[in-house]
């Protein structure tokens, strides 16, 4: 039998944004809160806003076009769409028939992956798969979310997400480039630290439940904040173990964007300087799954990138669910 095992890299990478932006100093009118604390603690001072009319299958497509256009492909060359979302248009079919439909690719098989905030991370990895193992040449991995969805804006934790999306598109590449190495986790031990609680089949939808307002997301921020500040580093770490590779060869760190805190502290355990720590949360806030394919997006157009350096990617979701992986930037 013939064994294929091929090189991964990223052939383009697109996003999209909804126009609407909610200041710090809106939200400051309508909740308890105040624009200094979420800009120094979090690190934020901004996020977009999805329209009424706008779901994420619309943020996702328009991102992932974006990403075939740039990798000077088209929608027919694209073998398989992952969409990682928690904000799926509709509880099925998947968001990923949406968007496979709006960006008429109908040469893919399509699904999604729901991680939450750890979704790109694990869609690029599952992508890599199908890459490496010969099964597809061209994969269009997507992170979208609009969190402003399933937001309770009368309370206060409303200051923390945005809606965005970001997409890459995944192809084989030659011996010595692209992704080195990938390390996925997860422990559903922690799944009630940050849930939805109704609209599943475990607590259907009732007038009740949303009168209860147990649609929206509910968050234990300290817990949110230590597991993330122990989980990072650790993910990390494996991966640099995986690649004989030190904290110091690190060129970019392209993590997501829970709060600035959050980044800092993990960049302190590693003792990785916090300039090479790419952030974007000014912006767009946690835009759960858009947020390491948006950020990579602004990065890889602005010509930060260069051929040669590795940049490690590393995020964490709710269930736990977390990772990290290295790339070759080629
Ligand atoms: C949110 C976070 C900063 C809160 O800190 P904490 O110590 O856990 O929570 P506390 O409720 O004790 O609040 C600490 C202080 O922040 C203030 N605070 C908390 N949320 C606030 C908000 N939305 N707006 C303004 N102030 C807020 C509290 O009033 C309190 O102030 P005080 O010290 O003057 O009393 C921290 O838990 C955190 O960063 N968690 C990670 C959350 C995250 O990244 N979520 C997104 C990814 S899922």
């Amino acid at each position: 039998m013939k064994q294929m095992v091929r090189n991964v890299k990223i052939v383009g990478t697109g996003s999209y944004v909804p126009e609407k932006i909610y200041t710090n100093k809106y939200l400051a009118t309508i909740v308890d809160t105040n624009e200094e604390w979420i800009e120094k603690i979090l690190g934020i001072k901004e996020r977009r806003i999805a329209s009424k009319d706008e779901a994420t299958s619309d943020l996702a497509w328009k991102a992932g076009e974006n990403a075939i256009r740039h990798a000077g492909l088209t929608e027919n060359d694209i073998d398989l769409i992952i969409v990682a979302t928690s904000t799926p248009d509709r509880p099925c079919p998947s968001t990923a028939c949406f968007v496979q439909d709006k960006l008429k690719a109908y040469n893919a098989v399509v699904f999604d992956i729901a991680a939450v905030c750890s979704g790109f991370l694990y869609g690029m990895s599952v992508a890599s798969q199908f890459i490496a193992s010969g099964v597809y040449d061209n994969v269009l991995v997507i992170g979208a979310d609009t969190f402003s969805k399933i937001t309770d804006w009368t309370r206060r934790d409303c200051v923390f997400f945005g809606d965005g999306a970001g997409a890459a598109v995944l192809s084989h590449a030659n011996d010595g480039e692209g992704f080195l190495a990938y390390r996925l986790y997860s422990d559903g031990r922690g799944r009630y630290n940050f849930t939805v609680p109704a609209g599943g089949s475990e607590n259907p939808a009732s007038i009740k439940t949303v009168k209860e307002g147990l649609h929206y997301f509910q968050m234990n921020g300290k817990e949110v904040f230590k597991s993330a500040t122990t989980l990072l580093p650790q993910a990390i770490r494996k991966v640099l173990k995986d690649t004989g590779l030190k904290v110091d060869d690190i060129d970019y760190m392209i993590p997501h964007q829970p709060s600035i805190g959050i980044l800092k502290k993990t960049a302190e355990i590693l003792e990785f300087p916090f300039e090479k720590v790419m952030t974007n949360m000014d912006k767009y806030a946690n835009t759960s799954a858009g947020t390491i394919p948006i950020l990579l997006d602004e990065l890889n157009k602005s010509g930060k990138l260069k051929k040669g350096n590795i940049i490690v990617f590393t995020a964490i979701g709710a269930g736990w669910t977390w990772g990290a992986s290295i790339i070759k930037w080629s």
